[in-house]
Protein backbone atom coordinates (compact mmCIF):
# COMPACT_ATOMS: atom_id res chain seq x y z
CA UNK A 1 0.00 0.00 0.00
CA UNK A 2 1.75 3.58 -1.01
CA UNK A 3 1.86 6.46 1.31
CA UNK A 4 -1.25 7.97 -0.02
CA UNK A 5 -3.65 4.90 0.92
CA UNK A 6 -2.04 4.10 4.00
CA UNK A 7 -3.07 8.20 5.17
CA UNK A 8 -6.49 7.88 3.31
CA UNK A 9 -7.28 4.46 5.68
CA UNK A 10 -6.09 6.21 8.74
CA UNK A 11 -7.74 9.08 7.54
CA UNK A 12 -11.48 7.20 6.19
CA UNK A 13 -11.20 5.32 10.38
CA UNK A 14 -10.78 8.43 12.08
CA UNK A 15 -13.60 9.91 10.59
CA UNK A 16 -15.79 6.87 11.35
CA UNK A 17 -14.38 6.99 15.04
CA UNK A 18 -15.66 10.47 15.29
CA UNK A 19 -18.78 12.30 14.18
CA UNK A 20 -17.17 15.20 11.81
CA UNK A 21 -19.86 17.91 10.50
CA UNK A 22 -18.26 20.28 8.13
CA UNK A 23 -20.24 23.27 8.84
CA UNK A 24 -23.26 22.22 6.67
CA UNK A 25 -26.78 22.82 7.86
CA UNK A 26 -28.35 19.36 7.83
CA UNK A 27 -26.12 16.38 9.08
CA UNK A 28 -26.73 13.30 8.23
CA UNK A 29 -29.34 10.80 9.80
CA UNK A 30 -28.37 9.36 12.50
CA UNK A 31 -25.54 11.53 13.36
CA UNK A 32 -26.32 13.17 17.14
CA UNK A 33 -25.36 16.65 16.77
CA UNK A 34 -24.57 16.51 20.10
CA UNK A 35 -21.55 13.91 19.17
CA UNK A 36 -19.95 16.50 17.35
CA UNK A 37 -16.14 17.01 18.32
CA UNK A 38 -15.21 18.85 15.85
CA UNK A 39 -16.29 21.39 13.25
CA UNK A 40 -14.96 22.71 9.97
CA UNK A 41 -16.62 25.45 8.10
CA UNK A 42 -16.54 25.07 4.38
CA UNK A 43 -14.35 27.47 2.28
CA UNK A 44 -17.19 29.78 1.05
CA UNK A 45 -18.15 30.85 4.57
CA UNK A 46 -14.81 31.97 5.42
CA UNK A 47 -15.38 35.16 5.21
CA UNK A 48 -13.59 38.52 3.31
CA UNK A 49 -11.28 40.28 5.04
CA UNK A 50 -12.24 40.68 8.96
CA UNK A 51 -13.42 44.62 9.34
CA UNK A 52 -13.76 46.45 12.51
CA UNK A 53 -17.18 47.89 13.28
CA UNK A 54 -17.26 50.37 15.94
CA UNK A 55 -19.99 50.20 18.66
CA UNK A 56 -20.76 53.80 18.33
CA UNK A 57 -22.01 53.64 22.24
CA UNK A 58 -20.49 57.37 23.00
CA UNK A 59 -16.52 56.79 23.50
CA UNK A 60 -17.04 53.08 24.26
CA UNK A 61 -14.55 52.31 21.34
CA UNK A 62 -11.71 54.60 22.31
CA UNK A 63 -11.45 51.46 24.63
CA UNK A 64 -10.47 49.64 22.31
CA UNK A 65 -7.45 49.55 20.27
CA UNK A 66 -8.88 48.97 16.74
CA UNK A 67 -11.80 50.94 17.38
CA UNK A 68 -14.33 48.68 17.15
CA UNK A 69 -15.47 45.40 17.28
CA UNK A 70 -14.57 42.67 14.56
CA UNK A 71 -17.32 41.74 12.53
CA UNK A 72 -18.18 37.66 12.85
CA UNK A 73 -17.49 38.40 16.63
CA UNK A 74 -19.61 37.99 19.96
CA UNK A 75 -19.71 40.06 22.96
CA UNK A 76 -20.82 39.39 25.77
CA UNK A 77 -22.77 42.66 27.58
CA UNK A 78 -23.60 41.45 30.92
CA UNK A 79 -24.14 43.04 34.15
CA UNK A 80 -26.16 43.26 37.47
CA UNK A 81 -30.41 44.71 36.90
CA UNK A 82 -31.15 48.00 34.96
CA UNK A 83 -27.52 48.88 34.62
CA UNK A 84 -28.07 49.74 30.93
CA UNK A 85 -27.49 46.46 29.00
CA UNK A 86 -30.86 46.63 26.61
CA UNK A 87 -29.72 50.49 26.25
CA UNK A 88 -25.57 49.54 25.39
CA UNK A 89 -26.80 47.36 22.55
CA UNK A 90 -29.65 49.27 21.22
CA UNK A 91 -27.66 52.58 21.40
CA UNK A 92 -24.91 50.45 19.11
CA UNK A 93 -28.04 49.77 16.74
CA UNK A 94 -29.81 53.08 16.63
CA UNK A 95 -26.01 55.01 15.83
CA UNK A 96 -25.74 52.51 13.42
CA UNK A 97 -28.58 52.62 11.86
CA UNK A 98 -27.80 56.44 11.51
CA UNK A 99 -24.77 55.46 9.58
CA UNK A 100 -26.16 53.22 7.18
CA UNK A 101 -25.57 50.07 9.15
CA UNK A 102 -28.50 47.68 9.76
CA UNK A 103 -29.03 46.45 12.96
CA UNK A 104 -31.38 42.91 13.98
CA UNK A 105 -32.37 43.12 17.96
CA UNK A 106 -33.75 39.74 18.93
CA UNK A 107 -35.51 39.97 22.61
CA UNK A 108 -36.48 37.09 24.48
CA UNK A 109 -38.30 38.82 26.29
CA UNK A 110 -39.94 42.41 25.90
CA UNK A 111 -42.12 42.61 23.45
CA UNK A 112 -40.75 44.88 20.69
CA UNK A 113 -43.15 47.59 20.69
CA UNK A 114 -42.58 47.98 24.35
CA UNK A 115 -38.55 48.22 24.12
CA UNK A 116 -39.21 50.94 20.96
CA UNK A 117 -41.65 52.76 22.93
CA UNK A 118 -38.91 52.79 26.08
CA UNK A 119 -36.25 53.93 23.72
CA UNK A 120 -38.35 56.77 22.17
CA UNK A 121 -39.46 57.47 25.76
CA UNK A 122 -36.08 57.20 27.12
CA UNK A 123 -33.27 58.17 24.78
CA UNK A 124 -35.70 60.15 21.79
CA UNK A 125 -34.69 56.98 19.83
CA UNK A 126 -37.26 56.17 17.26
CA UNK A 127 -36.99 52.81 15.89
CA UNK A 128 -40.35 52.70 14.17
CA UNK A 129 -39.23 55.05 11.89
CA UNK A 130 -35.50 52.89 11.27
CA UNK A 131 -37.83 49.84 10.85
CA UNK A 132 -40.03 51.26 8.41
CA UNK A 133 -36.60 52.13 6.16
CA UNK A 134 -35.26 48.43 6.30
CA UNK A 135 -32.74 49.63 8.52
CA UNK A 136 -33.88 47.66 11.92
CA UNK A 137 -36.11 44.91 13.11
CA UNK A 138 -36.71 44.45 16.83
CA UNK A 139 -37.77 41.10 16.90
CA UNK A 140 -39.38 38.96 19.78
CA UNK A 141 -38.88 34.95 19.93
CA UNK A 142 -40.46 32.04 22.56
CA UNK A 143 -37.79 30.91 24.38
CA UNK A 144 -39.33 28.14 25.64
CA UNK A 145 -40.41 27.57 22.27
CA UNK A 146 -36.80 27.28 21.09
CA UNK A 147 -35.76 25.09 24.42
CA UNK A 148 -38.38 22.32 23.64
CA UNK A 149 -37.61 22.05 20.41
CA UNK A 150 -34.17 21.99 20.77
CA UNK A 151 -34.73 19.29 23.89
CA UNK A 152 -36.88 17.33 21.55
CA UNK A 153 -34.21 17.14 18.93
CA UNK A 154 -31.61 16.14 21.68
CA UNK A 155 -34.04 13.35 23.14
CA UNK A 156 -34.61 12.02 19.74
CA UNK A 157 -30.82 11.96 19.14
CA UNK A 158 -31.19 11.81 15.47
CA UNK A 159 -31.94 15.35 14.05
CA UNK A 160 -29.48 18.03 13.52
CA UNK A 161 -29.20 20.36 16.56
CA UNK A 162 -28.16 23.37 14.13
CA UNK A 163 -31.06 25.28 14.93
CA UNK A 164 -32.33 27.23 11.88
CA UNK A 165 -31.25 30.20 13.02
CA UNK A 166 -28.86 30.78 9.88
CA UNK A 167 -31.93 29.81 7.57
CA UNK A 168 -34.05 32.25 9.54
CA UNK A 169 -35.76 34.83 7.80
CA UNK A 170 -33.82 37.75 8.03
CA UNK A 171 -35.50 40.79 6.33
CA UNK A 172 -31.98 41.81 5.24
CA UNK A 173 -28.52 41.04 5.62
CA UNK A 174 -27.59 42.69 9.34
CA UNK A 175 -24.30 44.32 10.41
CA UNK A 176 -25.17 43.98 13.89
CA UNK A 177 -27.37 41.59 15.94
CA UNK A 178 -28.01 41.93 19.91
CA UNK A 179 -29.96 39.12 21.46
CA UNK A 180 -31.34 40.11 24.57
CA UNK A 181 -30.74 37.85 27.02
CA UNK A 182 -29.09 34.91 27.37
CA UNK A 183 -30.49 34.23 30.83
CA UNK A 184 -34.32 34.52 29.65
CA UNK A 185 -33.18 31.68 26.87
CA UNK A 186 -32.12 29.67 29.47
CA UNK A 187 -34.80 29.77 31.71
CA UNK A 188 -36.52 27.76 29.00
CA UNK A 189 -34.41 24.85 29.08
CA UNK A 190 -34.79 21.76 31.67
CA UNK A 191 -31.67 20.98 31.75
CA UNK A 192 -29.07 23.38 32.08
CA UNK A 193 -26.46 21.10 29.87
CA UNK A 194 -29.15 21.32 27.15
CA UNK A 195 -28.55 24.85 27.48
CA UNK A 196 -25.35 24.95 27.29
CA UNK A 197 -25.45 22.52 23.92
CA UNK A 198 -27.42 25.13 21.92
CA UNK A 199 -25.42 28.00 23.21
CA UNK A 200 -22.61 26.69 21.56
CA UNK A 201 -24.58 26.41 18.63
CA UNK A 202 -26.21 29.76 18.87
CA UNK A 203 -22.69 31.39 19.33
CA UNK A 204 -21.10 29.46 16.32
CA UNK A 205 -23.96 30.48 14.55
CA UNK A 206 -23.32 33.76 15.13
CA UNK A 207 -19.76 33.97 14.19
CA UNK A 208 -21.11 32.83 10.40
CA UNK A 209 -22.80 36.15 9.86
CA UNK A 210 -20.35 38.68 9.20
CA UNK A 211 -22.13 40.99 11.46
CA UNK A 212 -20.89 42.21 15.30
CA UNK A 213 -22.75 40.20 17.59
CA UNK A 214 -24.12 41.20 20.80
CA UNK A 215 -25.26 39.18 23.65
CA UNK A 216 -26.58 39.84 26.40
CA UNK A 217 -25.82 38.13 29.95
CA UNK A 218 -26.99 39.11 33.51
CA UNK A 219 -25.02 38.94 37.23
CA UNK A 220 -25.55 39.62 40.47
CA UNK A 221 -24.90 43.61 41.63
CA UNK A 222 -22.17 42.69 42.68
CA UNK A 223 -20.87 39.98 40.24
CA UNK A 224 -18.75 37.02 41.34
CA UNK A 225 -19.77 34.76 37.99
CA UNK A 226 -20.28 36.75 34.41
CA UNK A 227 -22.85 35.05 32.98
CA UNK A 228 -25.55 32.56 34.18
CA UNK A 229 -23.79 29.18 33.66
CA UNK A 230 -20.07 30.39 33.31
CA UNK A 231 -19.56 28.90 30.10
CA UNK A 232 -20.74 32.37 28.15
CA UNK A 233 -17.83 34.40 29.20
CA UNK A 234 -15.68 31.88 27.52
CA UNK A 235 -17.41 31.16 24.54
CA UNK A 236 -17.45 35.18 23.62
CA UNK A 237 -14.77 36.78 22.14
CA UNK A 238 -15.15 39.86 24.25
CA UNK A 239 -17.09 40.98 27.58
CA UNK A 240 -18.04 43.83 28.66
CA UNK A 241 -19.24 44.10 32.14
CA UNK A 242 -21.55 46.74 33.38
CA UNK A 243 -21.26 47.26 37.15
CA UNK A 244 -23.84 49.21 39.74
CA UNK A 245 -21.30 49.80 42.37
CA UNK A 246 -22.16 50.85 45.94
CA UNK A 247 -20.87 54.07 47.56
CA UNK A 248 -21.98 55.49 51.21
CA UNK A 249 -25.48 57.00 50.00
CA UNK A 250 -25.71 55.90 45.83
CA UNK A 251 -24.36 53.38 43.59
CA UNK A 252 -22.39 54.84 40.66
CA UNK A 253 -21.86 53.21 37.45
CA UNK A 254 -18.70 51.71 35.68
CA UNK A 255 -17.91 49.41 32.51
CA UNK A 256 -15.29 47.46 32.30
CA UNK A 257 -14.29 45.48 29.27
CA UNK A 258 -13.20 41.95 30.85
CA UNK A 259 -12.11 40.53 27.74
CA UNK A 260 -11.57 41.42 24.03
CA UNK A 261 -9.98 38.83 21.88
CA UNK A 262 -9.23 40.76 18.79
CA UNK A 263 -6.84 43.52 19.82
CA UNK A 264 -5.17 45.69 23.15
CA UNK A 265 -7.74 47.48 24.94
CA UNK A 266 -8.13 49.41 28.24
CA UNK A 267 -8.01 47.19 31.21
CA UNK A 268 -9.15 49.79 33.43
CA UNK A 269 -12.69 50.54 34.79
CA UNK A 270 -14.09 53.37 33.50
CA UNK A 271 -17.27 55.36 34.97
CA UNK A 272 -20.73 55.94 32.65
CA UNK A 273 -23.85 57.47 33.42
CA UNK A 274 -27.04 56.79 31.72
CA UNK A 275 -28.65 60.15 30.61
CA UNK A 276 -31.31 61.06 28.33
CA UNK A 277 -29.08 60.53 25.19
CA UNK A 278 -28.18 56.59 26.46
CA UNK A 279 -24.79 55.78 27.77
CA UNK A 280 -21.92 59.06 28.47
CA UNK A 281 -19.31 56.76 29.07
CA UNK A 282 -16.15 59.50 30.55
CA UNK A 283 -13.53 57.76 28.65
CA UNK A 284 -10.29 59.96 27.00
CA UNK A 285 -7.29 57.50 27.30
CA UNK A 286 -5.97 54.83 25.37
CA UNK A 287 -2.99 53.86 27.75
CA UNK A 288 -3.08 50.33 26.92
N1 LIG B 1 -33.31 59.27 30.15
C1 LIG B 1 -32.72 58.59 31.13
N2 LIG B 1 -31.88 59.21 31.98
C2 LIG B 1 -31.25 58.53 32.95
N3 LIG B 1 -31.39 57.22 33.18
C3 LIG B 1 -32.25 56.56 32.39
C4 LIG B 1 -32.94 57.20 31.34
N4 LIG B 1 -33.68 56.29 30.70
C5 LIG B 1 -33.49 55.13 31.34
N5 LIG B 1 -32.63 55.28 32.35
C6 LIG B 1 -32.16 54.25 33.28
O1 LIG B 1 -31.62 53.17 32.53
C7 LIG B 1 -31.79 51.96 33.26
C8 LIG B 1 -32.42 50.88 32.44
O2 LIG B 1 -31.62 50.60 31.37
P1 LIG B 1 -31.79 49.19 30.64
O3 LIG B 1 -33.21 48.80 30.55
O4 LIG B 1 -31.02 49.32 29.40
O5 LIG B 1 -31.05 48.27 31.67
P2 LIG B 1 -30.93 46.69 31.68
O6 LIG B 1 -29.61 46.39 32.27
O7 LIG B 1 -31.23 46.18 30.33
O8 LIG B 1 -32.10 46.33 32.68
P3 LIG B 1 -32.78 44.89 32.95
O9 LIG B 1 -31.88 44.18 33.88
O10 LIG B 1 -34.07 45.25 33.56
O11 LIG B 1 -32.91 44.22 31.63
C9 LIG B 1 -32.70 52.27 34.41
O12 LIG B 1 -31.93 52.27 35.60
C10 LIG B 1 -33.27 53.62 34.08
O13 LIG B 1 -33.54 54.36 35.21
MG1 LIG C 1 -32.68 44.79 29.68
Amino acid sequence: MDEESKLEEKLSKWRKSRVISFGDDEEAPGEAAEEDILRLKPKEVSRAPIETLPTRVSSFDKLIKDGGLERGSTTLVTGGCGTGKTTFCLQSIYHGALAGEKGIFISFEEEPHKVKKHMVKNYGWDFDALERQGMVAIVKFDPTKIARSVEGRLAEKTGSLRIKFRKMELPFVPDRIAIDSLSALSIGFEAEENYRKYLRELFETLEYNNSVNLVIGETEQDPQLYSRTGVEEFLADGVVVLYNMKTDKRRENALELLKLRSCAHEKRMVAYRLGNKGFDISYTGGNY
